[in-house]
């Protein structure tokens, strides 16, 4: 087998995004695109050679012919052992758990997470480090500036791997493995949680639920873990059969694109529990019987009963949320007496505040909830975390949350997107709203008083680095906020979002539409912002 050495030219659009570089599949088919990027990772790393790796992907079209070109890519540069789910499949978590568990040097993952799938769909490829966790910014930014240069890249000509076949193949030098993609990450979620009481539960006769996979990666590990070691009915699991482009789905769960199961949790005789991941498993959308938590409360219900759950059953050690996120979490830190962290958005801020043991609990309001455990946000693991919840606590999920919101009060909150938004519009918007901000503070709108006005700059606290220019936040005397920032995961145009708050005290407020209690200020978002103006669109595409 030989090592060729291709020559190649830079493409100038490799820059990886809040999660990796995503593009859609018509890019990464451009002959060289997706070895240019490979090539990049591995020329920015250090000491690396005979060292083992992780591989797999969501299983959306393009993981399996990307994953051997990978495997040769890896053996011709001195990678020792690349350990690779079977078919080519780990969700995120269970990625970034195999890292963890054999203190490999790094991992690959293939996803574009809750973006479509399919030949025209996205596609998408990122680095995780070895602490599980996505690359910190200094690693994407040395493989950006390696893509900018890169001039050849190794690959050996090789046959393809079977990626069927459980255990060891031999392909040059390098060892693959060829492990069960989830029988790791069960065995983690089984140290975590009570599966005795989970297991009472879905099999007392009294508690039904339903877990939408939404045709993506997490169906074969809730299949495994629900119906089969925790005993829920066969059908528990739908949409569980992971399928190349999500059945042309959207694999994002939110009250839009989950339908199915917002069909089967709004309708008669609604199951008492329902949950959905997106395509590569890291996020996750809770229901009860007709009742929608918002990711933000999630994270807050969670900190606030963690001392029920085995695995976190001695507290926790802080807890961390992106900026946009709401502040629940925050008033459960105050309460509990312990730290919260406010970091810019994306999975990567985690990091530090997670391996230096300052935070336990993390979330984002993109439906991404997660802890020390791994380092990504962790879809089914928040499930499981609920089920634990729901099992000792014997209420359902709307009791549990209104008691919670009568405890801490609730933080109303809502999250606009105008997608597909003219790229140099969307950018003029943000521009003039950062020219604004030195003369908002003190401006009166209506019944609202600006408190502050600024772009969130975050320092980390552990090594220092400064993120500046991670969304525009206006925040008003009453303790109610507006945050405005463009997505950085987004493959066409712009999208913007518009991330709202406000909070009530009183609990007989408690039971209004959030779009009601947040009018005044959607109204005045669009007010300072001129979002119709510059998106062209009279509403959010997305609502959540
Ligand atoms: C979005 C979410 C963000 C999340 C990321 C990856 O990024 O808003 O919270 O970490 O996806 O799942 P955005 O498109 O806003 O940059
Ligand atoms: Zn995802």
């Amino acid at each position: 087998m030989n090592v060729k050495t291709v020559s190649t030219e830079p493409f100038d659009d490799q820059k990886p995004g809040t999660s990796g570089l995503r593009k859609q599949v018509p890019t990464f088919q451009k002959p060289n695109y997706l070895e240019n990027f490979v090539q990049s990772i591995f020329d920015s790393l250090e000491g690396y050679q005979g060292e083992t790796f992780v591989l797999g992907g969501d299983g959306r079209y393009y993981n399996r012919p990307a994953i051997q070109t990978i495997l040769k890519m890896a053996a011709a540069n001195g990678v020792g052992k690349m350990l690779v789910g079977r078919g080519g499949i780990l969700s995120t978590p269970a990625a970034s758990c195999v890292i963890r568990k054999n203190q490999a040097f790094g991992g690959i993952i293939l996803s574009a997470s809750h973006n479509p799938g399919g030949p025209e769909g996205d596609f998408g490829i990122k680095y995780n480090v070895t602490n599980g966790g996505p690359a910190p910014e200094k690693v994407t930014e040395a493989i950006f500036a390696r893509t900018k240069a890169i001039d050849t890249y190794k690959i050996l000509e090789a046959d393809d791997i079977d990626l069927d076949q459980l255990g060891s193949q031999q392909l040059g030098a390098m060892k693959v493995e060829v492990i069960d993609s989830v029988a790791d990450y069960a065995e983690l979620m089984e140290s975590l949680f009570d599966f005795d009481r989970i297991k009472e539960l879905l099999t007392s006769g009294n508690f039904r639920m339903c877990m939408d996979s939404l045709h993506a990666v997490t169906g074969p590990y809730a299949k495994e873990i629900f119906e089969n070691r925790l005993g829920a009915p066969a059908g528990t699991v739908q949409n569980g059969t992971p399928l190349e482009d999500f059945g042309g789905g959207h694999p994002d769960p939110n009250l839009v694109y989950a339908h199915d199961l917002v069909e089967v949790m709004y309708g008669d005789d609604a199951p008492d529990f329902g949950a959905a991941s997106d395509g590569d498993g890291d996020r996750n959308m809770i229901l009860g019987r007709q009742f929608f938590v918002t990711p933000s409360d999630s994270l807050a219900v969670l900190a606030a009963n963690a001392k029920l759950v085995p695995g976190y059953s001695k507290g926790l050690a802080g807890v961390a949320r992106s900026m946009p996120t709401s502040a629940a979490a925050d008033r459960v830190a105050a309460k509990l007496g312990i730290d919260c962290y406010e970091t810019p958005t994306g999975w990567k801020f985690f990091g530090n505040l997670l391996d230096a043991g300052k935070a336990t609990l993390c979330g984002e309001e993109s439906f991404g909830t997660g802890s020390d455990h791994v380092r990504e946000k962790d879809g089914l693991w928040a499930v499981f975390f609920w089920l634990n919840i729901l099992a000792v606590r014997q209420q359902s999920v709307e009791d549990i949350v209104a008691e919670h919101w009568q405890t801490y009060g609730r933080n109303y909150y809502s999250r606009h997107d105008y997608e597909g938004v003219d790229s140099n519009n969307a950018n003029t918007l943000m521009e003039k709203l950062r020219s604004a901000l030195p003369e908002m503070k003190g401006k009166k709108y209506g019944s609202y008083e600006v408190e502050y006005a600024d772009d969130f700059s975050y320092t980390d606290p552990i090594d220092g680095s400064v993120s500046k220019k991670q969304g525009v936040r206006i925040g008003f005397t009453d303790g109610s906020r507006i945050v405005f920032r463009l997505s950085g995961t987004g493959t066409q145009g712009a999208t913007l979002r518009v991330y709202l708050e406000s909070y009530e005290a009183d609990s007989s407020k408690h039971g209004l539409d959030p779009q009601d209690a947040l009018s005044e200020l959607i109204n005045l978002a669009d007010e300072i912002a001129q979002i119709r103006n510059y998106t062209g669109m009279e509403k959010p595409t997305v609502i959540t």
